[in-house]
């Protein structure tokens, strides 16, 4: 691919058409908005390992409330290679006037004023909403309680379309041991059956994914999405057997009961390698990926090593993507 001119790249900004708005769920763009997106970020991609002066002087604040190392570091990554700068508090709780009781709403206010856009990642998904109104400045959800984590889902989207062309059609199964907490599952769901994909939900029913989001999905959207729930090892490895991507959200919650609780679960909808090299060899590709963090024992590590894996092809594919949508939102 050879570089667009610089005034092709703020045609392509210009055409996602989502200059000054703020992006808290997947669905507060369009498809047309995803689609352009993509599109960009596909020529932005010559520049994820360069830099291009889009937009000096304009200044990124990240606030994570919640550890990160690839929401946060992406998205430093992506707003330097555009040319401008990122202020950051990857500890509030510790360092920033949270531990003096400042309330979020505050804070929010006060940050929008030195920022251009703003990247929030909050383990309440409630409080984190309500502060987002109190910002002069575009906020971005980089992670919000156990609602959405839309930026994962741009990523992860934005890779299967890098991959097929297209996301129509493809067959993806979303499956962990909890999708009640996987906010970067919901916000695949809500992504990829907009998109066209045919999508299959697999959990234990005690912890299907909400209401809220089946709902709007079916009812609201008027797209078809399956669930089915409790596997065992045999059956799930039946069910990928014939997808095009196994989507893992994994856990959020830190080392403790609530993570080896899941990680017993993940026992059941545990990829084995085998699966996909018997696909393989008949012609088909399953890929896989997994949002990351992962803990040992969740993944077959052997799928590493094989043309199946596609997590860490999404993890260069981030920065390109959050490119695009920091773009996107400074505009021209
Ligand atoms: N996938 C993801 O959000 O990773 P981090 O928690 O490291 O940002």
């Amino acid at each position: 691919m050879t570089a667009l001119p610089m005034q092709s790249i703020k045609g392509l900004i210009d055409k996602v058409d989502f200059a000054g708005k703020s992006f808290i769920s997947i669905n507060d763009m369009s498809n047309d908005q995803l689609l352009n997106m993509f599109e960009l970020a596909r020529n932005l991609e010559l520049f994820n390992r360069d830099k291009i002066d889009l937009f000096p002087g304009a200044q990124a604040a990240l606030l994570f409330f919640q550890p990160s190392t690839r929401t946060r570091m992406s998205f430093q990554t992506a707003m330097t290679r555009l040319g401008g700068a990122v202020i950051s508090e990857a500890n509030p709780q510790v360092t920033s006037s949270a531990a003096k009781e400042e309330s979020l709403n505050d804070m929010i206010r006060c940050v929008a004023q030195y920022c251009n856009v703003l990247v929030l990642r909050h383990y309440d998904d409630v409080e984190a909403r309500e502060a987002a109104k109190y910002s002069s400045t575009p906020v971005i959800n980089g992670g919000w309680g156990h609602w959405e984590h839309p930026t994962q889902a741009l990523l992860d989207l934005y890779t299967l379309w890098r991959k097929f062309g297209t996301i129509e059609g493809k067959k993806v199964v979303i499956a962990a041991a909890d999708l009640i907490e996987a906010r970067t599952g919901h916000s695949m769901a809500y992504g990829l059956a907009r998109l066209g994909a045919d999508v299959t939900l697999a959990s234990p029913k005690a912890s299907k994914v909400p209401e809220e989001v089946t709902k709007r999905i079916r009812e609201e959207l008027k797209i078809d999405i399956k669930e089915e729930f409790d596997f065992n090892k045999q059956t799930f490895n039946e069910l990928i057997s014939d997808q095009d991507l196994v989507y893992l959200p994994g856990c959020s919650a830190p080392a403790g009961a609530t993570a080896e609780a899941f990680k017993k679960i993940m026992d059941d909808y545990f990829v084995q390698h085998e699966t996909l090299d018997a696909a393989r060899e008949k012609g088909h590709m399953i890929y896989v990926t997994h949002t990351l963090p992962r803990r040992a024992g969740e993944m077959d590590l052997a799928i590493d090593d094989t043309p199946n894996q596609l997590a860490f092809e999404a993890i260069l594919h981030s920065v390109s993507i959050r490119m695009a949508l920091l773009a996107s939102i400074l505009g021209n």
